[in-house]
Parts: C-alpha cells; structure tokens; sequence
C-alpha cells in the first residue's frame, strides 16, 4: 500500500513538473520586457545574423528546452547570460521570440521590424488629416501607401540601395526637418534595421 502511494505520489509530482516545463504557460508579453538582454547578440527582434542563429517565430518548446539545458551549463556563453533569469523568466522570453514573425537568418521583416517603428513614430502625421501629410502629401499608414512615396517627392524608397533612399535621409539628416518632426530620433537599432531592411529589398515580407 505504501509502495502504491509512493508510485501515485512520484506519478503526480512527475505530472506537475511536466506542465510546470511547459512553455505555453509563459507570458509574450512580460518577454518583451526581458528580450533587450538577448537582442544584442541575436539581433533586433531575435532575427540573427552571421554568426548568431534567430530566435523569432521559433517553437517555444523548442525554444524552452534550449534554455534550460544552457542555464544548467553555467561555463557556457549562453549560461552565463541566463544567470540571472528565474525558470518564470525563460518561459516568458521563450513565449516572446516564438510570438514574432518568422523571417530567413539576418533578414529584416517589415511586419515585424519597420512597420511598428513607422506606427509609432510617423502615422500621428502622415495620416489623412495629419500635418505631414498636409504639408507632403506623404501617408505612411501602409506598405503600398509608403512605397508609392509622393507626387513631389517621388519614390521615398529605393530597394536595394539606402543612401539613395531619401526615407534613410529623412530620418537621419541633421537639421530641423529630420524624421520624426520635432520629436527625438529613431534609435540607432531602428535606424540600422532601417538600412538592413531596405538594402535586403524593401520587401512587404
Ligand atoms: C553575449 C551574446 C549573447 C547573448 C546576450 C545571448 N546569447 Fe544566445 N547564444 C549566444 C551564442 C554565442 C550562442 C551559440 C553558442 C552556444 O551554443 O553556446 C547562443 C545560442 C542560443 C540559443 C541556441 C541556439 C539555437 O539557435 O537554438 C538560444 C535558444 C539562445 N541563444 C537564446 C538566447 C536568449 C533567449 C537570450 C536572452 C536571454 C540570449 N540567447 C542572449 C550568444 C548570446
Ligand atoms: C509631428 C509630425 C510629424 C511626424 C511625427 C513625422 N513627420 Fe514627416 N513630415 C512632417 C511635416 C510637417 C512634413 C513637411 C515638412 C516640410 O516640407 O516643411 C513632413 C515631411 C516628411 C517627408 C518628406 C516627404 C516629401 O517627399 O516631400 C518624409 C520622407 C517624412 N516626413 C518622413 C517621416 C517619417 C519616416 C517619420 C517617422 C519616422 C515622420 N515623417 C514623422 C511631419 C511629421
């Protein structure tokens, strides 16, 4: 009798751990929060690069079981970086990264990187009734609207070729006219996934 209690009581602490270990019960958005640690080397929104594989739109499971193997191995470069993470906060950030838009390795998506930058910082004004579009005739609510440019203007997006892309000038020049008007700059990461995006093509990916 003791040895079935034993058998029912290891069998549920089993159960319990195992959907403890799950990750669906991780939070995308407490993630976000945490991500910025993991961004610098693996990219902007997790997308990777040359060297450092990404982590958007990967499985969460997948993604979990990772961490938890590298906390364990606390030599590693990836252990180091997990110290100060609790298991709470592995779930989070795996639920995070698998909550983005997958892309290929290195390649910037403008659902996931550029259009959020532009709906932030741009649309108050370059929206029907908004003052930059007013004054340019520039609306910048859709991928269609913001590669047609304007009548004035001309194309503001040249893919393939960011310095001729007077969006890149726009955003980085230096006087009283740079994007966003009279608000502080895009940050340098916007700025540079800018560039990545469109020199990779421009693409409504
Ligand atoms: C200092 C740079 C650095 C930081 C910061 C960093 N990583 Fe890594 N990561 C690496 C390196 C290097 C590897 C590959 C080497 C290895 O396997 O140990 C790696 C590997 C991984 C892998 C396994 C590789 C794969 O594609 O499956 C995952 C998952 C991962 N990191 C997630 C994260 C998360 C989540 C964070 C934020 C908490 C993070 N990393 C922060 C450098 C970093
Ligand atoms: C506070 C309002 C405001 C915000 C926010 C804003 N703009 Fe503007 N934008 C303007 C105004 C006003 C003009 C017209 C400037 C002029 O010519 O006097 C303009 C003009 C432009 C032009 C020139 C269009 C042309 O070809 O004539 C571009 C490009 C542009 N904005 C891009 C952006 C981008 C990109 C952002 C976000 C990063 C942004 N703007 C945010 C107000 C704004």
């Amino acid at each position: 009798m003791k040895r079935m209690l034993f058998v029912l009581v290891t069998g549920l602490i089993t159960l319990v751990g195992l959907t403890a270990a799950s990750a669906d019960d991780g939070s995308a958005y407490k993630g976000g929060a945490k991500a910025f640690y993991c961004t610098g080397c693996h990219g902007y929104n997790g997308m990777g690069s040359k060297s450092l594989t990404a982590l958007a739109g990967r499985d969460a499971t997948e993604l979990l079981a990772k961490l938890e193997a590298f906390k364990k191995k606390k030599s590693s470069i990836m252990g180091a970086q997990l110290a100060k993470f609790s298991d709470e906060d592995l779930k989070d950030l795996a639920a995070y990264f698998a909550s983005l838009k997958k892309s290929a390795r290195g390649e910037a998506s403008y659902a996931r990187d550029i259009e959020p930058v532009i709906q932030w910082r741009c649309v108050s004004c370059h929206t029907t009734g908004g003052e930059g579009t007013d004054k340019s005739g520039l609306d910048l609510t859709s991928y269609d609207a913001l590669m047609a440019g304007t009548s004035q203007g001309g194309n503001l997006i040249v893919p393939g070729s960011p310095t001729s892309s007077s969006f890149m000038v726009m955003v980085t020049r230096k006087d009283h006219l740079r994007m966003p008007f009279g608000a502080p700059p895009l940050s340098d990461d916007e700025v540079r996934v800018i560039k990545a995006w469109i020199e990779q093509g421009a693409k409504n990916n």
